[in-house]
């Protein structure tokens, strides 16, 4: 019954996205779109706090967060792994050896995403639960920025393993104590919203088919286990 919905769905598909989610979704929506020409799709690529505002709005018919939101009544169900990781530059202190603790994290310049930012709130409840206080050295509000920031020696951070795999400045990735954070990603729309089909649709192979499709894209990246569907 799918496979023949999929030819024929029609309407438009708002997908709204966290930024780490923007190295695998243009690949899904663009195979769904390939098979379900008749949908127009946008994809709307802002961090977590922005989503999140989008979702109270109703800006978009689906969205994907690095955790599902409190402060809304939401439906959400996780389709792929999001660990997140430790970036250091080649050559530091903190590289190449065993377990480090995690208190070693508050000795080194840190560059952090900008407030409002998922990866930032996770890496701060983290640093809370252990005591342990970062040297915030500078904010960037870009995946990219930190990446190429940390190449160049101005510090360390923490990012979703999936903005590796596109390239960029060599980073050296420590093994820290509580690292990775074994994060999900999850497709969330709030509680009582009625779904279009093309949403539904969407949704529908998101959940058959997404985490094939999006490691497939992601090169150099760890296959990931298969996953417990259950709604969060
Ligand atoms: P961010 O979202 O782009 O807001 O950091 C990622 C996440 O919440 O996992």
């Amino acid at each position: 019954a799918v496979a023949n919905m999929k030819g024929l769905t029609q309407g438009r598909l708002r997908l709204a996205v966290v930024t780490t989610a923007k190295y695998f979704a243009p690949r899904l929506l663009g195979i769904f779109c390939e098979r379900s020409p008749g949908v127009e799709a946008s994809l709307e690529v802002t961090n977590r706090e922005r989503v999140l505002e989008r979702l109270q709005t109703n800006q978009d018919d689906l969205y994907i967060f690095g955790q599902p939101p409190a402060e809304v009544d939401v439906e959400s169900v996780s389709f792929l792994r999001n660990p997140l990781v430790v970036l250091a530059p080649p050559g530091h202190p903190l590289a190449g050896r065993g377990r480090v603790p995690l208190a070693e994290l508050g000795e080194y310049p840190f560059l952090a995403r900008e407030a409002g930012s998922g990866t930032r709130l996770a890496v701060e409840r983290l640093c809370d639960t252990h005591g342990v206080s970062l040297k915030i050295r500078m904010e960037l509000g870009s995946n990219e920025a930190i990446k190429q920031s940390v190449a160049a020696g101005m510090g360390i951070s923490v990012l979703s393993q999936h903005t590796l795999g596109s390239g960029g400045g060599e980073v050296a990735l420590p093994d820290v104590e509580g690292f990775p954070i074994e994060r999900h990603w999850y497709l969330v729309y709030p509680t009582g919203k009625q779904l279009s089909i093309a949403a539904r649709t969407f949704m529908e192979y998101l959940l058959e088919e997404g985490s094939q499709v999006a490691e497939a894209g992601m090169a150099g990246s760890q296959r990931s286990e298969p996953l417990n569907r259950g709604a969060a």
